[in-house]
């Protein structure tokens, strides 16, 4: 294969676990600041004529990768890159994603797809977007990847009694249907939720039958835990037994962790989508999968046009 991969520097870890898989090695780039903080990029290698992945989440601090990014796709294009792929594990800005009733809002991932068509990038590759319909924002080849498989092994490797998959909100039940229909149609769960206030979250009922059985929480994003922690809280009410939650993206802002930590979660797993290695470190009931082989298939083929 004759590909170039960059890695911004949200996810190196990440990255190389995927050129490790590909048999290639990390291309060369300096990622730096001017004094004044502005980002210095500079391309080391030759990219003309080549297949050329930039894997960059665009998560905390989400400004500073985002412009990561983009200026590293507008130096690959101007250096002639045959094709650029934007690898984007985890796409910042994808919440605002439409207007919020009568409020002076912005499309926000609206104007994250522009600028990536503006500066040369060929076709993106996502994990789990928050919505489907941000493809649409895109006037380029877009592949939203599903996270379920990395999650389904892990739910598979456990002992569960009577399983039941819970959906933490209304938008999340497409997702909770996909995996239990793959777990071997099982049954579900919504949590009916309201968000009283910005980043607080409060699930006013369980839409479905929880008592005596473990619940599987799926989940896109797991930010404040206020979602994931408030739907923990009712399910056990219900009489539910164990509780454990999978998310694909850990934000993890705040005291989230601590939270989660001090919940009714039994168990809490992610995804590599956002490196939070060092981060969970003494959070016992937190551990993260790798979405290496995923991206790395994906990746192999796009580039194999296959
Ligand atoms: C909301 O629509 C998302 O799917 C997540 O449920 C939400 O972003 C989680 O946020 P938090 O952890 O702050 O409740």
């Amino acid at each position: 294969m004759k590909i170039k991969i960059f890695s911004g520097s949200s996810v190196l870890k990440l990255s190389r676990k995927i050129s490790k898989y590909l048999y290639t090695e990390l291309s060369d780039v300096n990622i730096g600041k001017f004094s004044d903080g502005e980002t210095n990029i500079n391309i080391k290698d030759s990219v003309r004529g080549k297949d050329v992945f930039v894997i960059q989440s665009t998560c905390f601090p989400v400004n500073d990768h985002l412009m990561e990014l983009v200026l590293m796709i507008d130096s690959l294009y101007r250096a002639s890159a045959r094709r650029i792929t934007a690898v984007i594990p985890y796409f910042g800005y994808a919440r605002q994603d439409r207007k919020t009733g009568s409020t002076k809002t912005p499309i926000a991932a609206k104007i994250v797809a522009d600028i990536l068509s503006v500066v040369g990038t060929n076709r993106v590759l996502t994990v789990d977007l928050h919505t489907e319909q941000i493809q649409g924002f895109f006037n380029i080849p877009i592949e939203n990847i599903s996270g379920s498989e990395v999650i389904l092994e892990d739910i598979r490797s456990k002992k569960l009694y009577d399983p039941i998959i819970v959906s933490p909100d209304i938008g999340g039940i497409t997702r909770a249907r996909t995996i239990a229909k793959l777990f071997g149609n099982i049954e579900i769960a919504v949590s009916d939720k309201n968000r009283p206030r910005v980043n607080t979250s409060k699930t006013l009922q369980i839409i479905g039958n929880v008592k005596d059985r473990d619940c599987i929480i799926v989940d896109d994003i797991v930010d404040t835990g206020s979602t994931l922690c408030s739907t923990a809280e009712m399910l056990k009410k219900k009489g539910a037994l164990k509780v454990i939650a999978y998310a694909t993206h850990p934000v993890f802002s705040g005291d989230s962790l601590e939270k989660i930590n001090n919940s009714f979660i039994d168990e809490m797993i992610v995804c590599d989508t956002i490196p939070i290695s060092k981060k969970i470190k003494g959070f016992k009931n937190v551990r993260y999968l790798t979405t290496s082989f995923i991206l790395s298939e994906s990746i192999k083929k796009i580039s194999c046009e296959m």
